[in-house]
Formats: structure tokens, C-alpha cells, sequence
């Protein structure tokens, strides 16, 4: 039986003052909740001093990116080692800001995702198509390919402890979330593709999250699909009352 997990990117919002005040009133909210995992992705400066805040709670951290080399001249990057040192077990790999803006591509992300397992970190894979693909009907193509890219060399063993998390870039911070239906069919045949690149088992234990302008009115009927096991909530995890209720589906 899959957990279920909900984890918040928050993009690059907060100062560091900003984000302990949000993780003090969410511990607050969230301390009860035992059957759901939680995780805050957040700007590298504010790692360290929320970790100070949620070491020892329900709450997980995560970074937003890594670099994948282990250290060296790589002027403004981060390794792995770095965020798992302020007490990360996630990291965010290959969110389509990242794709779109700064032009990563499926192979550096497939080094990405490599470099994250070799420091025990736990990758959530973004995938996902824009707009004219969801119309042209090209969608199954667009994440068949960035899982065959992405996942290139990876062992079962790693994709079984993973996250991917299908976000249509056409849902994200437009409000206009994908309806449960299209996001179960979608996922569904992402578990299929793990199912057919490894085996039955890895694709029943890796957990595929939703997101796309995922809010507290919408979250239950998104959690109650059989396939989608989470969420990647965007704009509301910045608040610790929506995210609370998000948390709390
Ligand atoms: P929104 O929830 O703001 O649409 O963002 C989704 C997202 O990009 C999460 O990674």
C-alpha cells in the first residue's frame, strides 16, 4: 500500500524570516497527522533554519534543484551533499520551470537524477506536457519520452523509492487544475510505463503525485483516484492554513 504524500514547492518565494514563521504555524497544524507524508521544498537559504524548525516532526524538507557534480568549479550550484547536509530527503528534479526557463534537458536530468540516489536523496521527477501537445493528443508521447530519457540506467531498486510527479504545464499557476479523470488516465499509464521499463512491483511502489493549481476545494477527489498517490502543490503550500487543509485532504 502506497503512502500518501503531499509536498509543497515553493518556487522562489520567501525570505528566510518568511519561511520559519510558515513551517512554526504549519508544525503547529500538521502535528496530528500521521498517515500522510509531508514534505516542504523550499529555496536553498532557507533550508537550514527551517530544518532547525522541523527536525523531528512530520515535516520533510527538500531543495527545488541540485547540480549533479560532486563538488568543484561550478560557480552558483549546489550538490547534493550540500542540501542533504541542511537536512533535505528530497529533491525536486526536472520541474518544468527549470525545462522551460533555464533549458534543462532529460539527459542532464537523467544525471541529476543519478547523482541525488548516489547521496541517498529521494528525487521527485517532474514530467509533463504543455498545452499544444494535451491538444494534438501527443501527451502519452510527451511523458513516455521523458520517462525513457530520464530514467536511462536507473536501477528498480531507486525508481521504487522515487517520486514522479505528472504536472501539465498547461495546470500550473493558471488555476486551471487537470479534472481528476484526465490526471488518473495520465498517471495510470505512467505506472504502466514503469511497469513495462522495469516490473510489476517497482511500478506498484513507486508513487506518482499530481499537480497543477492543486487547492483545498480540489484535493479529495484528485487523492481519490487509484492511481494518484500525492500532490506537488505549487501557490498553495506558501500559506500553512491551505496547506494544512491541503495535508489534511
Ligand atoms: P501551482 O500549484 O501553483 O499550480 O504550482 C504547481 C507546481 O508547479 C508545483 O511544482
Amino acid at each position: 500500500m502506497r503512502r500518501p504524500f503531499i509536498a509543497g514547492n515553493w518556487k522562489m518565494n520567501k525570505t528566510v524570516d518568511q519561511a520559519v514563521e510558515m513551517v512554526t504555524e504549519l508544525k503547529k497544524l500538521v502535528s496530528g497527522v500521521e498517515d500522510v507524508d509531508i514534505a516542504i521544498c523550499a529555496p536553498a537559504v532557507n533550508l537550514y533554519p527551517m530544518n532547525e524548525v522541523v527536525a523531528d516532526t512530520n515535516i520533510a524538507l527538500g531543495a527545488e534543484n541540485i547540480y549533479w557534480k560532486e563538488s568543484g568549479a561550478y560557480t552558483g550550484e549546489l550538490s547534493p551533499a550540500m542540501i542533504k547536509s541542511v537536512g533535505c530527503q528530497y529533491v525536486i528534479i526536472g520541474h518544468s520551470e527549470r525545462r522551460e526557463i533555464f533549458g534543462e534537458n532529460d539527459q542532464l536530468l537523467n544525471l541529476k537524477l543519478k547523482t541525488a540516489f548516489a547521496e541517498d536523496l529521494k528525487p521527485i521527477l517532474c514530467i509533463g506536457e504543455k498545452l499544444a501537445e494535451r491538444e494534438a493528443g501527443a501527451y502519452f508521447d510527451r511523458v513516455k519520452f521523458q520517462l525513457d530519457a530520464g530514467l536511462s540506467g536507473i536501477e528498480a531498486e531507486n525508481v521504487k523509492d522515487m517520486v514522479i510527479a505528472y504536472e501539465p504545464l498547461w495546470a500550473i499557476g493558471t488555476g486551471e487544475t487537470a479534472t481528476p479523470e484526465q490526471a488518473e488516465e495520465i498517471i495510470s499509464f505512467i505506472r504502466e510505463k514503469i511497469a513495462k521499463l522495469y516490473d510489476q512491483a517497482t511500478a506498484e511502489a513507486i508513487r506518482i503525485q499530481y499537480g497543477g493549481s492543486v487547492k483545498p476545494h480540489n484535493v479529495k477527489e484528485i487523492m481519490a483516484q487509484p492511481n494518484i498517490d500525492g500532490a506537488l502543490v505549487g501557490g498553495a503550500s506558501l500559506e500553512a492554513e491551505s496547506f494544512s487543509k491541503i495535508i489534511k485532504f
